[in-house]
């Protein structure tokens, strides 16, 4: 069995001044290939540890903090770690930097000093998979916001990743532009790719393998997202809404518990619906 790519236990962050840890003792593993949603109130600590995860900020200690075999405790360990995790973040703008789309995905590349020739083919092959051939000459400023975030997101997937972590990525975005993303999350995670995923989106976390989530800087909860929906208290306690699926199904029955397992997808719901003769 390998060892987790996201190892982490006990880890702790505090910023500079504030009253309490953003982060107290915070446990999170993520296995090779897995999709992991994170989920939890406003302030719970879910963007700090994005940003740990990715080498982004030193952590103040932990039991272990190991990511894709890098010590995120030690300086050199944080500097692998962003070389091996990218990480996409909610703004649609100021994460692009260059002044036309194909130049954007070429960035990261260039910085790491890519040969001209694998650049260009490294390139291709993004501007293709994100279905951005068509914008290569559009500037930043230009792109929609759905286009904004795939541009992004193919940017820091040009370099070759273990991790990607996505911060709320489809919060900014009107719902076609939502979509647009999340599509392209879909095919980033069909190709097997590790993926932490930030969201307040309830009916977006039906797509991961495992749910956590945070409260006050720790997990309270790490399982697979129909248990988690299952258990209305908690969801209550944490304020995280219900996907909309689930919210249609509880309405119909009345808001009874009906002893059945909530629909957590538009599908599922079609398919509950259907059964019950309705
Ligand atoms: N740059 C910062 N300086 C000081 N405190 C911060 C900063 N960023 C976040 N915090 C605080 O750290 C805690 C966790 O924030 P954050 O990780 O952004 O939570 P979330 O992403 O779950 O909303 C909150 O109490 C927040 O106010
Ligand atoms: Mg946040």
């Amino acid at each position: 069995m390998n060892a987790p790519l996201v190892d982490i236990e006990g880890l702790r962050f505090a910023y500079p001044g504030a009253a309490s840890p953003a982060l107290d003792g915070l446990d999170l593993q993520v296995a090779e290939g897995e999709a992991v949603a994170l989920v939890g109130p406003n302030g719970s600590g879910k963007s700090t540890l994005a940003r740990l995860i990715a080498g982004l900020a030193v952590p103040d200690g932990a039991r272990r903090a190991v990511v894709c075999g890098h010590d995120l405790l030690d300086a050199r360990g944080r500097l692998d770690a962003r070389r091996d995790v990218g990480i996409l973040f909610q703004d649609p703008e100021n994460q692009l930097v260059a002044e036309d789309v194909e130049a954007d995905v070429a960035f990261g590349l260039e910085n790491l000093g890519w040969a001209a020739e694998r650049m260009k083919a490294r390139v291709e092959e993004m501007l293709a998979a994100f279905s951005l051939e068509h914008l290569r000459e559009r500037a930043p400023h230009l792109l929609s916001g759905g286009q904004k975030q795939r541009t992004a997101l193919a940017g820091v997937l040009a370099i070759p990743r273990r991790v990607l972590v996505l911060d709320e990525p489809t919060a900014m975005l009107d719902p076609g532009g939502r979509e647009d993303v999340l599509a392209a999350v879909r095919r980033v995670r069909a190709d097997g790719l590790a993926t932490v995923y930030v969201t307040q989106e309830m009916g977006e976390v039906g797509l991961a393998d495992r749910v956590v989530a945070l409260e006050r800087g720790a997990a309270v909860f790490d399982g697979r997202p129909r248990e988690l929906f299952a258990d209305l208290a908690l969801v209550g306690r944490l304020q995280l809404g219900l996907p909309p699926a689930a919210e249609v199904a509880l309405a119909l029955a009345g808001r009874r518990e009906t002893g059945r397992a909530l629909p957590l997808t538009l599908d599922e719901l079609v398919g509950l619906l259907m059964g019950s003769g309705a």
